[in-house]
């Protein structure tokens, strides 16, 4: 494996696992597109583990209907971040997962996370990285006033929303737009680019120059 001076390629891909492990919280969309996805051979993966910290969360069914293990870990039931996540570390691995990929996880990573599975942790986001990160970047948006909006898969790092970009897609903002009608324009998108993005991580044909994801 060659290195560049950051460190960071896509040649750890090349050990042929496309293992996926699902990090879910809630409805589970972004999980479905994954799976429609890799049923329709456009995204060439398999999702090995559904995980979520919520019992309820309607993403587990999804995950059952397709034939895909799911497991839930609810934080409530760890004394601290680091001991949760570490659970969570240890459930990927068992399942040797090569590629985490956090579908509406309404939960913060501690960097001991991060770290588990370096540049191997992809996150979506509904807005437009670096603006409007943290909780509902729809409403942030349309708040905003912006007339572009759009999703952003990027690579997680332990400051939040904050990682290397890897896709991106917008939409334009009408001003008969509410919130909720953006929101579901741009989930139109999360379900468009995240798939993609995911396949072109696991080809492996990419690196990092300093915050910048290029592929080949
Ligand atoms: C999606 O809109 C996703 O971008 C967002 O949660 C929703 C999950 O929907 N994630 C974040 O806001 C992360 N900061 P889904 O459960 O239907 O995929």
């Amino acid at each position: 494996m060659v290195e560049n001076e950051t460190g960071h390629t896509g040649d750890v891909a090349h050990d042929d696992s496309r293992r996926l492990g699902v990090l879910i919280s809630g409805r589970g969309s972004n999980l479905q597109a994954m799976i429609n996805a890799v049923a329709a051979g456009s995204l060439d993966a398999e999702i090995a583990v559904v995980i979520s910290n919520k019992q309820g969360a309607g993403g587990l069914d999804r995950a059952r209907a397709a034939g895909i293990e799911t497991v839930v870990l609810e934080h409530t039931s760890y004394v601290s971040r680091e001991a949760y996540d570490g659970a969570l570390v240890a459930e990927l691995r068992r399942r040797e997962v090569s590629l985490v990929c956090l579908a509406g996880f309404m939960r913060l990573l501690s960097a001991n996370f991060v770290r588990a599975f370096p540049h191997r942790i992809l996150n979506i986001h509904p807005s437009l990285l670096p603006s409007f990160p943290g909780l509902r970047g729809q409403d942030q948006a349309w708040r905003h006033g912006v007339k572009v909006a759009g999703a952003t898969v990027h690579i997680v790092t332990p400051e939040l929303d904050a990682g290397p970009i890897v896709a991106q897609a917008t939409v334009a903002v009408e001003q008969t737009d509410t919130p909720d009608s953006l929101a579901a324009k741009i989930l139109v998108l999360e379900h468009r680019i995240y798939p993609e993005a995911i396949g072109v991580v696991l080809d492996g044909s990419w690196r990092i120059e300093g915050r910048r994801f290029l592929s080949d």
